[in-house]
């Protein structure tokens, strides 16, 4: 099938709640995707920090052929060995002490809700509501949207579930002030994805777990986008030596197989009892089996510290294009969550990104994202900057001389 006939099927059958761009891929191996027309390009979207290890990576690869042949499904009314494989592998690397699987970033942050309200239920205190930020981004379903407190996508799905109290991320006074006797929890990101890749000041978010322990309030952390390595650590709370009452994960965790995952401390885990939440598919053998091949592969290849190296790299080159380009206002990253601020439309760069090879996205209007596989070589990420070069130059210099 060529572009054009893909890209007309696709516009002719799908429900249109994505702009996509016209290129579809037949395949891909480590950093690199082929389009059905065998063009080649250089992947710093990674699915949007999902393919952790990459396309076709042998370990995760062999390990879903080997689940798949074995047993792909059974029912969460039975014991399912891989899920609490998964299970265990994350508690022993994380700060929480059980988990709950399900499939997506969205899912694990409404059990973290859910979870949350259950929890003062059990306790028979009136705590339900949920402060979270300004800029968030926690999912779309209806609960985790009413969390996502960025008007723009409430906009025609009203009324959303009420009990969301927001306030301006990386702001403590304004934090406290919101906190009355219902409050039940804080939400955040580590650091705002879909907001901007916004970082928080040093002493943000130990404040916030002060303020959490003195009022007895619950953390949730979304670690949906920096969990599993991709900030530099195994989680990004590690960055500011705290931890989370509960937190989610998903994206990087199945590496391409979709799996979400809520992990709780034990006091809080145990206010879910059977019958509370379930998900058919959630923590099934298959979406286990990736997941657990991601997690070994990426500490046997000791991708978390790679993340860290490789991904201070790149903020360097891009940081030193800066200096010919001054459409770039602006470069900021940990580990390989990286973005750049522009003066121009990040639309335009993109596009001329991916008519030489290399594909970047916008998570905001004017800033783009470089969320590239752990497994990114130095070599690659020279690739990448070189091609950003030529397109930045493409786009900006003859708006510059015009
Ligand atoms: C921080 C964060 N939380 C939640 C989500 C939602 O995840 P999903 O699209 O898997 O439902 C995203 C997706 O971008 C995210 O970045």
């Amino acid at each position: 099938m060529d572009t054009q006939t893909a890209v007309e099927q696709s516009d002719r059958y799908l429900i249109s709640t994505y702009r996509r761009a016209p290129v579809a891929f037949a395949g891909g191996q480590g950093v690199w995707l082929t389009d059905v027309e065998g063009r080649r390009y250089l992947d710093f979207v990674a699915g949007i920090a999902v393919c952790a290890l990459g396309h076709n990576h042998p370990a995760l690869t062999a390990a879903i052929r080997a689940q798949a042949a074995r047993l792909l499904h059974v029912s969460n009314l039975y014991v399912i060995p891989e899920q609490t494989a998964l299970a265990r592998w994350l508690v022993e690397h994380s700060a929480l002490d059980r988990a709950f699987f399900c499939n997506s970033g969205a899912e694990a942050n409404e059990a973290a809700i859910k979870l949350a309200r259950r929890y003062w239920h059990r306790k028979d205190v009136a705590r339900f509501e949920i402060v979270v930020a300004q800029q968030s981004f926690h999912g779309r379903t209806l609960g985790t949207l009413a969390a996502t407190a960025q008007p723009k996508y409430h906009q025609g799905f009203a009324p959303l579930p009420p009990g969301f109290v927001p306030v301006p991320f990386d702001d403590l006074d304004a934090l406290r002030a919101a906190i009355t006797p219902a409050t039940a929890a804080i939400m955040l990101e580590v650091v705002q994805g879909e907001g901007g890749y916004r970082f928080p000041s040093p002493s943000y978010l130990p404040m916030v777990r002060r303020v959490c322990d003195e009022q007895g309030l619950l953390l949730i952390l979304d670690e949906v986008q920096t969990g599993v390595g991709r900030t530099g650590r195994w989680f990004a709370y590690e960055h500011f030596s705290i931890t989370p009452d509960i937190m989610t994960l998903a994206k990087g965790l199945g590496g391409g197989v979709p799996i979400g995952a809520l992990l709780a401390t034990e006091p809080v885990a145990s206010a879910f009892q059977p019958g509370d939440h379930g998900s058919t598919f959630g923590g099934n053998p298959l979406a286990c089996a990736a997941a657990l091949a991601v997690v070994e592969t990426i500490e046997r290849d000791g991708l978390v510290s790679r993340a860290a190296e490789i991904g201070g790299y790149l903020v360097e080159r891009l940081r030193a294009l800066t200096e010919r380009m001054p459409a770039i206002t602006d470069v900021r990253g940990l580990g390989l969550m990286v973005a750049v601020d522009l003066s121009v439309d990040a639309a335009q760069v993109i596009t001329a990104a991916r008519d030489r090879g290399l594909l970047v996205n916008a998570v905001q209007p004017k800033t783009l994202r470089f969320a590239p596989p752990l497994i990114v070589t130095h070599q690659e990420v020279d690739q990448a900057v070189d091609i950003l070069d030529g397109a930045l130059a493409a786009v900006v210099q003859p708006a510059a001389a015009g």
